[in-house]
């Protein structure tokens, strides 16, 4: 019995190894800063969100009312700062977009945003959206380190300036791209730029669960309240033992 789970055990990090392996060749993801507790990172990244990802992407699952429930903003100011288009509080952050055009247009209709942190992770999501470069293969002249041939536009491209693969040649003398340099500047420096992107991936990473907020605020209080538990009950466990010894 024993034998047979450390033969598993073995096998298994075998199996986890050669996964390492097998990512060696893939783009080296940045960690993404995230913390969902800083609402003033939260609400930029909301902002940015409305503005610049909405118009293509849905977050179906995510309503207005919910975002200004969690981070303290009342309905007049959401309208005021996040709603375009007709839309009211209560309305969920749909697109006008009927997704046959898109899919004339992009190749593929973008996918709805809700949840995209959970199934890509912030890493991921950091890196995406620092690594588009010139392309002019590519229908919108653009391609992107970590989603090869990806449909999207670079559409904060104003913002971050333009990139151009470096390519090297590798042992077997296949080309690789080994990173970006920049060949335009854009209305932020790299620094900006990066902070911004970390705003907009903690806002997805916010949406893709907002109860976690909640979960994080409510965490401590019901972890005293056991502790609390603990100590009156072994007060009580020893007075009721007090008398049978
Ligand atoms: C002009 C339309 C357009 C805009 C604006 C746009 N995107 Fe996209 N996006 C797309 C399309 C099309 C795809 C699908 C790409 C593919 O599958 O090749 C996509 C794909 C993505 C993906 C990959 C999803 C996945 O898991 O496959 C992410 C993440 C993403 N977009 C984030 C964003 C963010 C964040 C913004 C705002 C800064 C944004 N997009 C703005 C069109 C757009």
């Amino acid at each position: 019995m024993i034998k047979k789970s450390l033969r598993i055990l073995f096998l298994g990090l075998l199996a986890l190894q050669g996964t390492v392996w097998a990512s060696g060749g893939e783009v080296h993801l940045d960690k993404a800063p995230v913390d969902i507790t800083d609402r003033e990172s939260v609400i930029r990244g909301a902002e940015t969100f409305v503005r610049y990802c909405l118009n293509c992407h849905s977050a179906a699952y995510m309503r207005y009312n919910r975002l200004g429930m969690d981070l303290g903003i009342d309905d007049k100011e959401l309208m005021a700062r996040f709603i375009y288009a007709g839309d009211k509080p209560g309305d969920t952050m749909t697109v006008a977009m009927d997704p046959k055009m898109a899919k004339a247009w992009f190749g593929t209709a973008p996918p709805d945003l809700t949840v995209v942190a959970r199934a890509r992770g912030a890493d991921w999501l950091y890196t995406y959206l620092r690594s588009f470069y010139l392309d002019p293969a590519r229908p919108w002249g653009v391609n992107n380190r970590v989603f090869q041939d990806v449909g999207m536009p670079h559409v904060l491209w104003r913002l971050q300036g333009l990139y151009e693969p470096v390519v090297e040649k590798d042992e077997n003398g296949h080309e690789v791209i080994t990173g970006l340099k920049q060949v335009q500047t854009g209305l932020m420096s790299p620094e900006e730029y990066d902070a911004f992107v970390a705003d907009l991936v903690n806002y997805l990473v916010y949406m893709g669960e907002p109860a976690r907020l909640q979960r994080m605020s409510l965490g401590p209080w019901v972890l005293l309240y056991l502790f609390v538990l603990l100590l009156v009950l072994y007060l009580l466990k020893k007075e009721y033992w007090k008398d049978v010894r």
